[in-house]
Formats: C-alpha cells, sequence, structure tokens
C-alpha cells in the first residue's frame, strides 16, 4: 500500500497546475490519470496552438448558478500571472482578438512547462480510479495499480465533453458518493442542431461563414455574441453560435443578425431608388456572400424578383430575414463535440478560497467538474488555472 500527502485525480489542465502550485514543504504528491498523455485537451485545444487565457477574465463571463463564486480565485491568480509563467517558459505568444491569448508554435509548449512546474511529483498515467473512500487518515483510493493512502484528495476530472479522450463522470460520482449536491449537467460551447426544415437551408450553405450577431432569451436574460457564424450540414456552428449555445434552452428560439451593423432596408429601399431593374439578391450580394443572398431570396419566394417590383412590405419582410432571423434549434451535438460541460459539483458545497468541500475537510474540486463555465476565449483554461492555483497553495 502507497501512501501520499495529496493525490490528484486527473492530469488535465487544472490537475497539472494545481500539482505545481501544491510543491514544496516535502509534501509527496501523485498525480494520476488513465490517459496515455497528460493534458490531451490542452494539446488539441485553439486548433492546436491553445487559447491558454483571456486578458478581459471577469467573473461575469462565467456561467454558473452561483456566478460570484468564480471571483476570488480569479482575483488571486489573473491572467497576467499565467503570461508570466508562460514568459519565463520561452513560450512564444500572440493576441488573437477579444483578449485571446494563443501559442505562437504549438499547445505542446504549454503542457511541456505544466510538466516541468510540476517536477517533484509523480505522475501515474494509464492508471484506473475504481474507488475513493473516506479512511481515518484521509482517503483510501482504489487505483488498477494498488490502494494508495492520501491525506489529501483533489479531483481534477473535468467535464463529461469528448468521452472519446478521456472524459468520465468520475467526479460527480465522487460528489455525489460524499453526498455533495450536484448541478445538473449539460453540453456547453457546442453546434446546435435543427429539424429539416432548416437543415434544407444549412446543408448547401454548408462551410460559409460570415460574422453575425446571435442572441437568445429576453428582458435581463437576454444575451448577444458578435463574432464567426458558420453553416454545417448539421445545422449552425462557429464561435457565435458556440457562445450562444451555452446560454440557449431547450425550445427556446435564436435570433441571428447575418449583417450587424447594416441596416438591411434602408440599404434595399436605397438600392430600389438607384437600381430598380436589380434583382433583389443581387443587391443584398453588395453586403453578404451572394450564395447565402440567394439562398435568402428563395426563401422569401423572391428568386429573379426585380428591386422596382417590390413594395416596401415586402423589402421590409427581407431586411427581417436577413437583420433578425428567428430558428429554433432542436438541440446540439452534444458530449461528443461540445468543449465544455456547464453545471457540475455545486459551489455552494465548496469554499471559494480553497475549493475545498465544506462537509468533508481534506477533499477539493477545481477546473471543469466544478460548476463554473467560461465564455469561448481562453475563459476555461484561466478557470482551470486560478482554482487550481487556489487549492494548490491551500494543499
Ligand atoms: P481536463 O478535461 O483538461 O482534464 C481532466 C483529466 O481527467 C483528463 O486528463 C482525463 O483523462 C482525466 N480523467 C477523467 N476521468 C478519469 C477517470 N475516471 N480516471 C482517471 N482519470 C480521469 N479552453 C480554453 O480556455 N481555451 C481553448 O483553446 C480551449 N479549446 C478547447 C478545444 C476542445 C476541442 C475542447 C474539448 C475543449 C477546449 N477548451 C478550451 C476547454 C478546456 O479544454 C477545458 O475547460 C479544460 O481542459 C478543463 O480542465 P480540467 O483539468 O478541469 O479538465
Amino acid at each position: 500500500m502507497e501512501h501520499a500527502d495529496i493525490v490528484i485525480l486527473g492530469a488535465g489542465a487544472a490537475g497539472l497546475f494545481c500539482a505545481g502550485s501544491a510543491l514544496g514543504q516535502g509534501k509527496s504528491i501523485i498525480v494520476i490519470d488513465h490517459a496515455k498523455a497528460p493534458g490531451e485537451k490542452i494539446r488539441i485545444s485553439g486548433g492546436g496552438r491553445c487559447n491558454f487565457t483571456n486578458m478581459a477574465t471577469a467573473y461575469d463571463r462565467f456561467l454558473s448558478e452561483n456566478p460570484r463564486f468564480c471571483a476570488s480565485a480569479l482575483a488571486r491568480f489573473s491572467p497576467g500571472d499565467f503570461v508570466t509563467l508562460i514568459d519565463r517558459a520561452g513560450i512564444a505568444w500572440h493576441e488573437k482578438t477579444l483578449g485571446q491569448l494563443f501559442c505562437d508554435d504549438s499547445a505542446r509548449q504549454v503542457v511541456d512547462m505544466l510538466l516541468t512546474r510540476m517536477r517533484g511529483a509523480e505522475l501515474w498515467l494509464q492508471t484506473t480510479v475504481d474507488e475513493v473512500c473516506p479512511d481515518p487518515d484521509g482517503f483510501r483510493i482504489t487505483t488498477s495499480r494498488g490502494i494508495l493512502l492520501a491525506r489529501r484528495v483533489v479531483v481534477a476530472t473535468g467535464g463529461r465533453s469528448i468521452p472519446k479522450m478521456g472524459a468520465t463522470g468520475l467526479g460527480y460520482d465522487i460528489a455525489r458518493q460524499f453526498g455533495l449536491s450536484l448541478i445538473e449537467q449539460r453540453a456547453g460551447l457546442v453546434p446546435l442542431t435543427f429539424a429539416e426544415q432548416e437543415l434544407q437551408l444549412c446543408r448547401p450553405l454548408a462551410g460559409l461563414s460570415v460574422e453575425a450577431e446571435v442572441s437568445t432569451g429576453s428582458g435581463k436574460n437576454r444575451r448577444s455574441f458578435s463574432d464567426g457564424f458558420l453553416f454545417t450540414h448539421r445545422g449552425l456552428s462557429g464561435p457565435a453560435i458556440l457562445q450562444i449555445s451555452s446560454y440557449w434552452k431547450p425550445g427556446e428560439q435564436i435570433t441571428v443578425d447575418l449583417a450587424p451593423g447594416i441596416d438591411a432596408g434602408a440599404r434595399l429601399r436605397a438600392a430600389r431608388g438607384e437600381h430598380g431593374r436589380q434583382t433583389v439578391a443581387r443587391a443584398i450580394s453588395a453586403w453578404l456572400p451572394s450564395r447565402l443572398a440567394d439562398s435568402i431570396i428563395a426563401d422569401c419566394g423572391l428568386t429573379e424578383a426585380r428591386l422596382a417590383d417590390q413594395n416596401n412590405a415586402v423589402l421590409d419582410r427581407v431586411a427581417a430575414r436577413i437583420n433578425s432571423w428567428t430558428v429554433r434549434p432542436v438541440g446540439s451535438e452534444g458530449w461528443r463535440t461540445a468543449e465544455v460541460t456547464l453545471g457540475g459539483v455545486d459551489t455552494r458545497e465548496l469554499d471559494a478560497r480553497a475549493m475545498q468541500a465544506r462537509k468533508v475537510p481534506g477533499l477539493y474540486f477545481i477546473g471543469e467538474v466544478v460548476d463554473v463555465t467560461g465564455w469561448l476565449g481562453g475563459y476555461n483554461f484561466q478557470w482551470a488555472w486560478a482554482s487550481a492555483h487556489a487549492a494548490g497553495l491551500a494543499l
């Protein structure tokens, strides 16, 4: 039987970072993962370049039943703190857009930096965790390598997204087993899917992307995101759709402005005055890709129709189809492609400073397994680093 002061379950972003933060004072640390390699999601993130943080990080860019819970950890480990580590490791980076920082070369550099930082801790890969039980001296962990006794256990097993990459519900099972409540989990940052009627519009446009503003909800619950918008064979995707997917509730519709900043009605009336013989589709293609313009016009039953023959009501109908297209998704692509998991361990069960379970001293939850989910754009890694650091310093 082996003993360790600290056992961290999960060698992903949060687990690796926590091990590095907890090192020191002769503490023995073992990080366990069933995967062949550590940090697999980091490796594939950001198209292989890892969007490792976002300079605009603030608590209101995270979804949680308890929205201010994440503020304390985020304030104590900032994007600038992570950039300092990246700079120290000599990793070249750039800001892409909206505060999103990416490696110039490869996400692997971030994994290597995390592994170097946690040198001194043991890493047990390809090790399954069967059970975590309370023990008079802490916790008893049954693994495929045998039984391990630990004074403290950190659960950093991530969410449910992309099971093919090793995601499991272990963290939620452990929380439940120790009597902690959970917020229902659902897929976030995920493409939305549609019924046949909308698919007939999306399929021929698959691969086409535009800048769009996508909104959902109403009143103070209304959310809008302006970003890339992509038609696919299964429905809609692109950053604006991924962002809105985290806020969208089944049954709700979304509104899409396919030409943000352009008053399509005013433009069409002006075009009618100046080039009445032009087709409506041609006029629209001055500011939208012509494939999309043709599709919108066909949807409005105006193929080949000339501007001069359309009254204001018809042009307003076309304009509404461009500036406020409402569609009702039937669902999302689910765990198979979701970048993150919404919901998880109820933050009311955790102490915001140390991420320790209030009812179970010595048991900590960090990263995506917790009910804190960021927007697209580096926020989720920043939460992984910040929550891991908070726990690491307290261990
Ligand atoms: P993470 O999933 O990283 O790690 C959990 C670890 O636990 C894994 O190594 C897993 O193998 C292990 N594990 C799970 N169950 C286990 C079990 N039963 N036994 C043993 N081990 C187990 N975010 C961002 O900020 N910028 C970005 O660019 C991207 N890009 C991106 C792309 C794609 C394709 C995805 C899927 C996700 C992103 N993300 C992202 C989100 C980001 O990857 C995610 O939020 C963090 O990896 C979460 O870190 P965790 O350490 O909590 O979980």
